[in-house]
């Protein structure tokens, strides 16, 4: 593509973040989501690293200071002055913020941030200032919110931030869909009725939302629905790991040093690394469907996996290199491109002796079959963009949120896993979602097929992940500073 082109787009994409910005935040759109949420936040930060790093600080620790005593960071923290523009509001919940959490990306989102304006990051004590923070709230992940099968569950579809996929249809039916709140949807004068979720749908969602709000968010009363996400759960470990590389960077931080193995709070690096190593072989265990050829939800109350093919089954692509890539990059030199395979410790995978040199870790088992579902007719080999629901599911809807559009968080997802597989023809395939960003007007996703707008637009991740698509050269999942 022409250079010039080019920075226009960033230009443009810049232009929403500035014009989104709060001072203190970015709301996702002005009109839609006048508030700060939770994930979007963090892919927020990741784009904005490039232009404005000390924005980028800003908006994750802005997120962070609203962190609950439980450890929890809130899936939306109200602007109490525009409670009549989105609902449920602050009024609704009680509190300024939402009890509800969301996929948990901001560890990785805050290590890519430092990583993009290192002296700037250590000149604000960044790092130290987040670690803990981000450590507790995955704390709470693992705890109050552990499932079953030792993974954590989301309480409500809004918490997936996948709110009307497919995989939590089974579980809502149990719902009764009769809510004591009067519901108002100011959403719809920003995107049109057959692109958000309907009334029934909004029906069950106020009804679980008064049910845990009642329940004073307590996470061991029943509220009726408790799933586990392949891509919530992929998020988390991901984090996991971008933790233990902070570990690292802090010495103070548990660095390292036998005696914080038992510290508690913060842990150390191996600890964050074997966290994330349980989180992915539980996932692999509880999670993976061979007959779909990607990984589905599980439901917490019965026992049982939906075996619906979406794209949040496909995000644990991200994870492919193996949870002991950080480590094995780290322990051989801290600028892993350089160093010969060699080096990487005894005993250490293929997959991490071939990151340790530099190259794409071999593709192997499962991650096969998931880059074969993704080129595969329900994926991107049934059309130019990748749905959020395969093509072959029967909920497959073009148009309806998150039951076929295509979104540009996903594609960015598994932009970044192919990217370290060293799969540049399906990176091309994928970065050609961000190429109708700024003439679609950065809408909310789009119709996977034809590429047209759908949702709200001048919509915030939209822009920013445009912006890292465009300006990031990293190959790695986790990149060095
Ligand atoms: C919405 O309102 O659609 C959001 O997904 C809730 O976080």
């Amino acid at each position: 593509m022409h250079k010039d082109f080019e920075e226009d787009v960033a230009d443009a994409a810049a232009r929403v973040l500035e014009t989104n910005w709060t001072g203190r935040y970015t709301v996702p759109a002005t009109g839609l989501y006048p508030h700060q949420w939770s994930w979007d936040s963090a892919f927020i930060a990741i784009g904005t690293r490039h232009r404005e790093p000390a924005r980028a600080r800003a908006e994750l620790v802005t997120l962070l200071d609203a962190q609950w005593s439980d450890g929890r960071v809130p899936q939306i923290v109200y602007d109490v002055g525009r409670d009549d523009d989105y609902a449920p509001g602050a009024g609704f919940w009680r509190s300024a913020t939402s009890g509800l959490v969301q996929p948990p990306v901001h560890a990785w989102a805050a290590w890519l941030v430092h990583c993009a304006d290192p002296a700037g990051s250590a000149r604000e004590g960044f790092l130290a200032r987040v670690y803990h923070r981000l450590a507790r709230w995955h704390e709470y992940l693992h705890g109050p919110r552990a499932g079953a099968v030792g993974l954590p569950v989301t309480k409500h579809p809004w918490e997936t931030g996948t709110d009307n996929s497919p995989l939590w249809d089974a579980a809502l039916e149990r719902v009764p869909p009769e809510a004591r709140t009067a519901i108002r949807r100011p959403d719809l004068q920003h995107a049109g009725t057959g692109e958000r979720p309907g009334s029934r749908d909004y029906r069950r969602y106020y009804r679980l939302a008064e049910a845990y709000r009642d329940a004073g968010c307590a996470d061991d009363v029943p509220i009726g629905f408790a799933m586990v996400c392949p891509l919530f759960v992929s998020m988390l470990a991901v984090s996991e790991l971008a933790l233990a590389r902070m570990a690292r960077s802090l010495p103070d931080a548990g660095g390292g040093a036998p005696s914080d193995v038992e510290r508690g709070a913060g842990g150390d690096a191996g600890t964050h690394e074997a966290t994330a190593a349980r989180v992915v072989a539980s996932m692999d265990a509880h999670l993976w469907d061979d007959d779909l050829g990607l990984y589905v939800a599980l439901d917490d109350t019965t026992g049982e996996r939906v075996r619906r093919a979406t794209v949040n089954g496909l995000v644990p692509l991200l994870l492919a290199g193996g949870p002991t890539e950080a480590r094995a990059r780290t322990e051989a030199s801290p600028s892993a491109g350089t160093t010969p395979a060699g080096t990487a410790p005894a005993g250490a995978p293929a997959a991490a002796r071939a990151a340790v040199a530099g190259q794409a870790p071999p593709v192997t088992g499962r991650a096969e079959r998931l880059l074969a579902t993704l080129t595969g007719p329900g994926f991107l080999g049934g059309g130019p963009f990748l749905p959020s629901t395969s093509r072959e599911d029967p909920a497959f809807d073009p148009a309806l949120y998150w039951r076929g559009p295509a979104w540009f968080n996903t594609s960015w997802l598994l932009l970044r896993a192919v990217r370290a597989l060293g799969r540049d023809d399906l990176a091309v395939r994928l970065g050609e979602h961000f190429a109708v960003a700024a003439p679609e007007g950065f809408p909310e996703y789009i119709d996977p097929d034809t590429g047209a707008g759908r949702g709200t637009r001048q919509f915030s991740w939209t822009a920013a992940l445009t912006l890292d698509a465009r300006l990031s050269d990293e190959s790695a999942v986790l990149p060095e500073p």
